[in-house]
């Protein structure tokens, strides 16, 4: 089925942020105009150049400036160390919950097809091929995608363009001494001993001191600001005077590419050899990060790892890291998160080897993220689930390296170390079925359960329980093998008398027999589950049987059971659940939806569901539950509703594949609905309302949907006195009026900042005091309780029903 917008240009506008910058920005015009040009004519362009010397920096500047049609994506690979996960990456960054292609590769190339984005690909070197194969796919398979990648070395792709980037200039000390500038070297320096010590202004007599310390680290941005931050506790001719001394025994003195890697190394082995013992211990274990990371978390990781007499006790930990931000080794990186910049990180990972904590350190590492995930795990249905997911999907780069470094057997599968390992990364990965699919990874989910077979190839209670999560999560992308490895988990788990295998087994088969279509043996196994689970008093189970089942009813027709089952389920959640409660809504919507006579109940529904699926960005509740207000609209003659509808789901259904998971039933509403909504209103107004939904913020969108708009409003500035005088705001301030209002119509509080030209932070601070004068605690409760305040809306002129 066509609908007209739907093969449109630009159907589908995305935005993703560039990290704001955290530190100021110095020079590089000349790079920046010349990256400019390239980016302008070119498909592909590398920065290429030494670690440390700005690659990253330049590459985001550059893409703020480029500000293609559909935005530009960061990748940031850095700590991704799985080549075959790129793909996964990538699709995580774009914000794709599809599963239904070939491979997570084709899911990319199909939602970049059409987009005008640049993609940039932040730290390639450690992935030259399987960035190299990826780019080629991707310069191949779409044409208006640009790819910015940053790399020691270009990835050698046909095409490729590559900016080698040198360090920024430091003039001779002559050309100095004769007032020539002092350059940008000098001037980074400047700038992060001002951010250091606040007053610092460069002397005129220490100007020449600064002048030699920045050429004897090479211009290196990286070693320059790891060198002033000593200004703390130096005067600036000591401190030349002491990187000269500690950089002769280093290799610093030849030019090129090499050389400078030497003077970064010598200058972060300098930095490291001034801190304390205390900050030497939390830098090199702060190195198992693979991602950003939580203080809370890293303490309990870097703290005492040698046991009672280390160098770090825990009661120091939060201090120590703090120790380390003051000194540029640690940087913030977004809310309450860290990161080390990776030639930092390398040096700490070598000198944790050095130090023979590797090992301790990793399982503490990966023993962390195993209890984070239970703990997700069983409280996955109590309140603040969307907080608890929001934390595992910042962790999901350190999820990855803990289950690396378990799965990965490195030819020493025989210790019992390593089995050990393996089997604390097996639990992790089943752990976190849950969160695989909660969070659209259903794919990355299924190779962890695929490791984690390889691992155990003999019959055990991992594999049985890989072989269930597997079925389970292939199910979902429609994979053929999983009423088999249903089977074959059930068969296994029976023969070890794991008895919750056993039960999940049959909880997958069911599943998997209800999508193959095979109703009455799904029954069956779903009485099996049943049993098995009430036993075991697996209660998040059976609430997820009562789910599945509700899906087994609406296809076979039989849809008061299908409703009683949802009811069921949704009568079992807590208020602070989404997930479930999303699904179950949605599932009883679709029911309703065929019976004669229950539309208000269906509305009513679906508009549950939309609350909770938008929460937590169930892209596949929401997109079900557009679909059906908009099937809801058209029969109620409302049809510039429903083409901005559909408009919307159509955008989510590119994201996630899979149109109403290929029913045809289901496929047959939304045909009606489409062709309706057409030849009411014509296919130039549809084709207007419709890219209009596809395009605008989801969050708005959704806002208008449950405010039960018909018509999309214009989108003039906003005007406090809006909403003044309505009942409820008066203790509002202009200015959080103002807020509330844009927060009701979707905006995100970034788009808030942007718009009203203050901080983030600040608009944070003011949607909590409106949250706390309102006695509310969310932004939907918000833009409800600003709904049911509002005069009425304007109804659609257009429809059959407003002129009755
Ligand atoms: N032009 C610049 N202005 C200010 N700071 C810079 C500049 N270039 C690099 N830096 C700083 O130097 C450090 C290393 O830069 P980064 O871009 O991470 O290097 P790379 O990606 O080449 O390893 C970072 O802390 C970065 O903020
Ligand atoms: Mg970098």
């Amino acid at each position: 089925m066509n609908s007209p917008a739907a093969s449109g240009p630009g159907a589908v506008q995305r935005r993703w942020h560039l990290p704001a910058d955290v530190s100021g920005f110095v020079g590089r015009s000349g790079e920046l105009g010349r990256l400019a040009g390239l980016l302008g004519s070119e498909r592909l362009v590398t920065v290429a150049g030494p670690g440390g010397v700005g690659k990253t920096r330049l590459a985001l500047r550059a893409a703020a400036d480029a500000a293609p049609a559909d935005g530009s994506c960061l990748v940031e690979l850095s700590g991704l160390t799985v080549p075959e996960l790129l793909p996964d990456t990538v699709a995580l960054r774009l914000g794709l919950q599809r599963g239904g292609e070939a491979s997570r590769l084709e899911a990319v190339l199909g939602e970049l097809r059409d987009r005008k984005l640049l993609l940039i690909l932040d730290t390639c070197e450690h992935l030259i091929t399987a960035c190299a194969d990826f780019v080629k796919r991707v310069l191949r398979d779409t044409s208006d995608v640009k790819i910015l990648a940053t790399s020691r070395q270009p990835l050698h792709v046909p095409g490729e363009e590559v900016l080698r980037l040198g360090p920024l200039p430091v003039p001779s000390a002559d050309a100095a001494d004769a007032g020539a500038g002092a350059g940008d070297a000098v001037e980074l320096f400047t700038q992060r001993a001002a951010a250091a010590v606040s007053g610092f202004k460069l002397a005129a007599d220490d100007l020449l001191h600064v002048v030699k310390l920045c050429r004897r680290l090479d211009g290196i941005p990286l070693a320059i600001e790891l060198a002033a931050v000593r200004v703390r506790a130096l005067p600036i001719a000591e401190l030349a005077a002491r990187i000269e001394a500690g950089l002769v025994a280093g290799t610093g003195t030849r030019r090129g590419s090499t050389g400078r890697h030497q003077t970064l190394h010598a200058a972060i082995e300098w930095s490291y050899g001034l801190c304390t013992g205390a900050e030497k211990a939390a830098w090199r274990r702060l190195s198992v990060f693979a991602g950003t990371f939580d203080p809370a978390v890293a303490r309990d990781v870097i703290a005492a790892v040698g046991g009672a007499g280390d160098d770090l006790p825990l009661e120091q930990a939060d201090e120590v890291l703090d120790e380390l931000v003051d000194k540029s080794v640690v940087l913030p990186a977004g809310p309450g998160r860290y990161r080390l910049l990776d030639s930092v990180r390398e040096y700490g990972a070598a000198r944790l080897a050095e130090a023979g904590e590797d090992t301790e350190c990793r399982e503490r590492y990966l023993n962390w993220y195993l209890t984070l995930t239970r703990e997700f795990s069983h409280r996955l249905v109590a309140d603040g689930q969307p907080e608890r997911l929001g934390q595992l999907r910042a962790e999901h780069a350190n999820i990855r390296g803990a289950l690396e470094y378990g799965l990965s057997n490195g030819g020493q599968k025989s210790t019992p170390g390593a089995a050990a390992r393996a089997r604390s990364a097996a639990k992790l990965a089943a752990a976190l079925f849950p969160y695989w699919v909660m969070s659209g990874s259903i794919r990355e989910g299924m190779r962890w359960q695929e490791r984690t077979l390889d691992w155990f190839a003999e019959p055990s209670t991992e594999r049985a329980s890989a072989l269930a999560n597997l079925s389970l999560l292939g199910t979902t992308v429609g994979v053929g093998a999983a009423v088999g490895q249903a089977n074959e988990a059930i068969a296994m788990a029976a023969r070890l008398g794991d008895d919750r295998t056993h039960a999940r087994g049959y909880l997958a088969l069911h599943f998997a027999l209800t999508t193959a279509g095979r109703y009455q043996e799904a029954l069956d196994a779903a009485q099996q589950a049943r049993r098995r689970l009430e036993a075991l008093g697996a209660e998040h189970a059976l609430r997820t049987l009562d789910m599945q089942l509700a899906l087994t009813y609406v296809h076979t027709r039989n849809f008061e059971a299908a409703i009683e089952h949802a009811q069921r389920l949704l009568r079992s959640l807590g208020p602070g659940e989404r997930w479930l409660r999303g699904n179950g809504h949605a599932l009883a919507a679709l029911a309703y939806y065929q019976q004669p006579g229950r539309q208000a109940e269906c509305e009513n529904a679906v508009r549950a569901a939309l609350c909770a699926t938008q929460e937590i960005s169930n892209l596949v509740g929401e997109a079900y539950s557009l679909e059906v207000l908009a099937w809801l609209a058209v029969d109620a003659g409302r049809c510039q509703r429903a083409a901005w509808l559909l408009g919307a789901a159509h955008a989510l259904w590119e994201r996630t594949g899979g149109r109403l998971s290929g029913s045809v039933v289901l496929d047959g509403y939304h045909k009606r609905a489409t062709a309706m909504a057409v030849s009411t209103l014509g296919t130039a107004k549809y084709t207007e309302l419709h890219t209009a939904g596809a395009t605008r913020p989801f969050a708005e969108i959704v806002a208008l949907a449950i405010a039960g708009a018909d018509v999309l409003p214009e989108q003039p500035d906003p005007r406090a006195d809006e909403i003044s005088g309505w009942e409820g705001t008066e203790s509002l301030t202009v200015r959080e009026r103002e807020i509330a209002v844009l927060v009701a119509r979707g905006l995100s509080n970034r788009d808030i900042a942007a718009r009203l030209v203050i901080s983030k932070r600040t608009v944070d601070a003011h949607v909590n005091h409106i949250f706390a004068k309102l006695g509310l605690s969310s932004r939907v409760q918000l833009t409800i309780w600003l709904r049911d305040r509002a005069p009425a809306r304007p109804v659609d002129e257009l429809s059959p029903v407003a002129h009755a």
